[in-house]
């Protein structure tokens, strides 16, 4: 990738943020009165999303960590933490939707993710902000797109049906599903073609 565009790109940690919100966004549409199709919609949304933000964390950033802070609770403990939510996610994706189970257990993923989420955001990101340049950070975020993009690609189509269903069964949303709806399929066509390095 060219230099000028990795200087250019957003910062690893602000991505990471960003994930993170997206996250949350999506779990607050995960509400009791929804359909059975649209809750098991919403919470494969928030898994896939889920998967691909621990595998980026795990390759890219908490190796970039591991070089001045391998001794910081928060950092060993956090994959273990990713290690118990994939647990978790495979409990939920042999659920039932329309079982009281499907919710509980959808709920105890995101009291885990929320915990999970504080800890980077109070103590991970600050410290990779204070050691690390500017254009590091924004090297990281460069290689973050990258292998996000391998890692979206075999799944655009079901990521795509998935995000707009479970934004239709919403009530304040619909046309921001049908965007991220053909935004991932126009993704799918991209990566259609092999991923150079
Ligand atoms: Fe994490
Ligand atoms: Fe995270």
């Amino acid at each position: 990738m060219p230099s000028l565009l990795k200087r250019a790109s957003p910062t690893i940690t602000d991505m990471i943020r960003f994930d993170h919100s997206h996250t949350l966004i999506t779990y607050h549409q995960y509400t009791a009165d929804k359909m059975s199709v649209t809750k098991r919609s919403l919470a494969e949304t928030i898994c896939a999303a889920l998967e691909i933000h621990a595998t980026l964390e795990e390759e890219i950033f908490y190796p970039a960590l591991q070089a001045f802070a391998a001794s910081e609770p928060v950092l060993q403990k956090s994959e273990p933490e990713h290690q118990a939510m994939r647990a978790l996610i495979a409990q939920i994706r042999s659920t039932d939707a329309s079982l009281p189970l499907h919710a509980e257990l959808v709920h105890k993923l995101m009291q885990e993710v929320i915990h999970h989420v504080a800890d980077e955001e109070a103590v991970l990101l600050p410290m990779a902000e204070q050691r690390l340049s500017k254009q590091q950070l924004c090297e990281l975020g460069a290689e973050m797109t990258k292998r996000r993009m391998e890692l979206v690609a075999p799944q655009a189509g079901k990521l795509a049906v998935n995000t707009f269903v479970g934004m239709s069964g919403s009530t304040v949303v619909k046309t921001i599903g049908a965007i991220a709806a053909v935004a991932a399929l126009g993704m799918l066509g991209q990566h259609k073609r092999p991923v150079k390095s």
